[in-house]
């Protein structure tokens, strides 16, 4: 159980806040580089809190800035993408991917007014697949967390993104749940699945009460689930990593490995970031298409905008099994094919994850009144994610940094995955496996 306060700080995110303070300390995902085209449509983003407009000038280059106009306040969003900047469609200023204003098209010639005009802007940086984006002091820019996911070669890479309306911490901490796999992702007819999926669900529901182990690191942590596993005397372990902030990486038992990022929109929504890779070789047509059923990250999807409550639209991509839809619940499939009558993992998970009610009356995507939860020994890996990041964000109020943001190497891990052994705790799997939990090397 946590404290309503320490609820509250771990939940808001928006400027000012201590947790919306340390995801500032990070380079995030902003969005999917491919989503960008040279003078092509913008993307509305709001990220922390904060309202934004990513696009890619005539160059190439990106630029993430704040989505109105610094003349009259006219969304940029509608502006055209021409000749290196975004012109505004209600008068015609013309701004860089800098933020600055290059031209005010209804000031006479000569006019230097435009050289006083920035919009606010922040550094981006194009890697990986990805547009990052960094929102905190200059002086304290990180390094880019050297994700194996990123490092490869584009081709051996799946990403996705979409919106999950939960606050930031539902979703993450779900990544270390082990305990809900034999529930939730359940199945009892399971030939549609890839063979790696129906080794890890049929794992996964022949114990149900998994030994969870956490050991930290200075990264994290990575937990490992111990389960007893069929027609063998040794154990399955599943393991999985928390990178701080927001990274997992959820290990399957070979490639391609896969994990999410859960950057926040704001208090009750959040930009889920998949991606699914092979640390050798190109991913194949069939491993790209299994990815896109669905059946598990990402869900299945549409590109598509969303309102926020406030007004404010994204462009983002949308589930299209969600709240609206029931998550396409099926009661006769929940009678013999899967526990839920819900097609696909995420499906499932945000079932549960968008419906919980919410400690301060906001109907959908709440934060989670953590005071009524009574939480067990498989909670263990989500108490210490909490934890973590509450003293991170405690201990950065008092004016002490993290230190995890200039050690951009530190994210440099490969998944241990699952594994049969006779190992029978964490510390001596991690010790009898030369490469678990070992610096990649790509
Ligand atoms: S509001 Fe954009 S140019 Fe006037
Ligand atoms: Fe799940």
């Amino acid at each position: 159980m946590l404290s309503a306060a320490n609820n509250e700080l771990l939940g808001r995110v928006g400027p000012g806040t201590p947790m919306g303070e340390l995801f500032r300390r990070y380079w995030l995902p902003a969005v999917i580089a491919s989503e960008l085209v040279a003078d092509g449509d913008p993307v509305r983003l709001r990220i922390l809190g904060e309202d934004l407009l990513a696009f890619r000038n005539s160059d190439g280059d990106v630029g993430i800035i704040e989505p109105y106009c610094a003349h009259k306040l006219a969304p940029l969003y509608f502006g055209r993408n021409e000749a290196c900047g975004l012109r505004c469609t209600y008068h015609g200023w013309k701004f860089d991917i800098n933020g600055r204003c290059v031209e005010m098209a209804n000031a006479p010639a000569g006019d230097t007014y435009k050289d006083e005009i920035q919009l606010k802007h922040y550094p981006t940086q194009e890697w990986g697949g990805v547009i990052w984006i960094y929102m905190g002091p200059e002086e304290l820019t990180p390094q880019l967390p050297q994700l194996e996911w990123a490092r490869v070669n584009d081709d051996q890479r799946h990403l996705s993104r979409w919106l999950q309306r939960t606050n930031w911490c539902q979703g993450v901490e779900g990544e270390f749940d082990n305990s809900h796999v034999s529930f939730l992702h359940s199945w009892q007819d399971m030939s549609h699945f890839p063979n790696y999926l129906q080794e890890v669900i049929e794992a996964a529901q022949f114990d149900g009460a998994p030994q969870i182990e956490v050991k930290e690191t200075d990264y994290g942590f990575i937990t490992g689930a111990r389960r007893r596993s069929p027609d063998t005397d040794q154990y399955h372990w599943m393991m999985s990593q928390w990178m701080m902030p927001t990274y997992s990486l959820v290990g399957n038992p070979g490639w391609p490995q896969g994990g999410r990022v859960w950057v926040p929109i704001d208090d009750y929504h959040t930009t889920c970031f998949a991606f699914a890779y092979h640390g050798e070789r190109a991913l194949t047509e069939a491993e790209v298409a299994s990815i896109e059923t669905g059946v598990a990250f990402p869900p299945r999807l549409e590109k598509g905008v969303f309102q926020l409550p406030d007004g404010y639209v994204l462009d983002t991509f949308l589930p299209t099994a969600n709240r609206e839809s029931n998550y396409l619940l099926d009661r006769e499939v929940q009678q013999g094919i899967n526990f839920t009558g819900i097609y696909g993992a995420n499906e499932q998970d945000r079932s549960v994850q968008e419906n919980m009610p919410s400690a301060d009356g906001v109907p959908v995507g709440g934060l989670v009144d953590r005071t009524r939860e009574h939480l067990v020994a498989t909670d263990l890996p989500g108490v210490t994610l909490r934890r973590r990041m509450i003293q991170a964000a405690k201990a950065l109020q008092k004016g002490e940094e993290p230190t995890l943001p200039q050690q951009g190497d530190l994210y440099h891990r490969r998944s241990p995955g699952q594994r049969l052994s006779t190992c029978a705790t964490l510390e001596s799997l991690l010790e009898d496996s030369a490469e678990a939990d070992s610096k990649a090397e790509v």
